[in-house]
């Protein structure tokens, strides 16, 4: 695996080789990503957070991640502190971070925005969600919690439910399973299903996922259940959300039917489709899941600037 100086724009960017590469070292960088142990292979380096929509996980584990390795971190959170507010093009300021740091960070709402910031920047750039685009790190800590609970990737049973549609994080992940043989079951409202070219691109992969409308038929055979907030700020008419909003909502009684050993994960925030009793259950995997975005971006961090390990 030689990411060196890679940007992450997607996934797909990352061979099977490259993630499982990316997880190992995941592994190793737990003790400290806890602060158990301590490691500074990214010394002196600096790291451009930019956050041009609301984050807590995401931004502040990349922090979490730089700091734990040495790596300074700058960042901005609001697009109005910006020169853009003054009408500079995201091209213009991406450059400007190039020049003070060596690898930028990038949450945008547009789709596209890493890819172009990519193209503008001699240093690494790291895709933290592009609009409803795509979301690769997410995907790293996901496969990184379920390798984790499950031992391996392999042929898992994995249903996939929520907002499919606007979701960044569930199809990056779509694309990502593909690699590893699993069983998809994609369940959502008519209205939200998962976009034709991810559907074409897991088709093309020889992975051929059963799309069910209702939750209770899809939940005896899941070893993981991959649940996701309905994407409320991406809807072009709020009177097409409340139509979706609370479709689905995981709780205990649902779970009697579930496998014993089946994960329950969620990117998070969770606005009220994962009922608070599901915490106490031992099928709750989110709140570990979150925590693993601390060691997994050391792990990215490390391997894009070169530290040695
Ligand atoms: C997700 C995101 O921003 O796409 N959150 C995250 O990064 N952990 C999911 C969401 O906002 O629903």
């Amino acid at each position: 695996m030689d990411l060196y100086h890679k940007d992450v724009v997607s996934i797909m960017d990352f061979s099977k080789d490259d993630i499982e590469g990316i997880l190992d070292m995941a592994e190793e960088m737990v003790p400290y990503a806890k602060g158990e142990k301590i490691k500074r292979t990214l010394d002196g380096k600096i790291l451009g957070n930019l956050f041009f929509e609301p984050s807590t996980r995401t931004k502040l584990s990349f922090e979490s991640a730089a700091h734990r390795l040495g790596c300074n971190v700058i960042d901005v959170s609001e697009m109005s502190m910006t020169s853009m507010a003054k009408g500079e093009t995201l091209a213009d300021t991406i450059k400007i971070v190039d020049a003070y740091c060596d690898v930028t960070v990038l949450r945008h709402p547009f789709e596209g925005a890493a890819k172009l910031a990519a193209k503008f920047s001699d240093h690494p750039v790291i895709n933290a969600g592009d609009g409803a685009g795509s979301h690769p790190t997410q995907t790293l800590l996901d496969l990184f919690t379920m390798r984790q609970s499950k031992g391996s990737l392999d042929n898992l049973n994995i249903t996939l439910v929520g907002d499919l549609k606007y979701g960044r994080t569930v199809q990056s992940l779509a694309q990502a399973l593909t690699k590893f043989g699993m069983n998809i079951t994609l369940v959502a409202p008519e209205s939200l299903q998962m976009p034709k070219d991810i559907i074409d691109h897991l088709e093309e992969n020889g992975c051929h996922p059963t799309t069910k409308v209702f939750l209770e038929d899809a939940i005896a055979d899941a070893d993981v259940l991959y649940v996701t907030r309905i994407q409320k700020e991406r809807f072009p008419d709020p009177t097409e959300y409340q139509k979706v909003a609370g479709t689905y909502r995981i709780d205990n009684a649902l779970l009697e039917n579930a496998k014993d050993d089946l994960i329950v994960m969620h990117p998070l925030p969770r606005v009220n489709e994962i009922a608070p009793e599901v915490d106490e259950t031992k099928h709750a995997k989110y709140f570990e899941q979150a925590a693993n975005g601390v060691p997994v971006r050391m792990a990215l961090l490390n391997a894009l600037l070169g530290g040695e390990l």
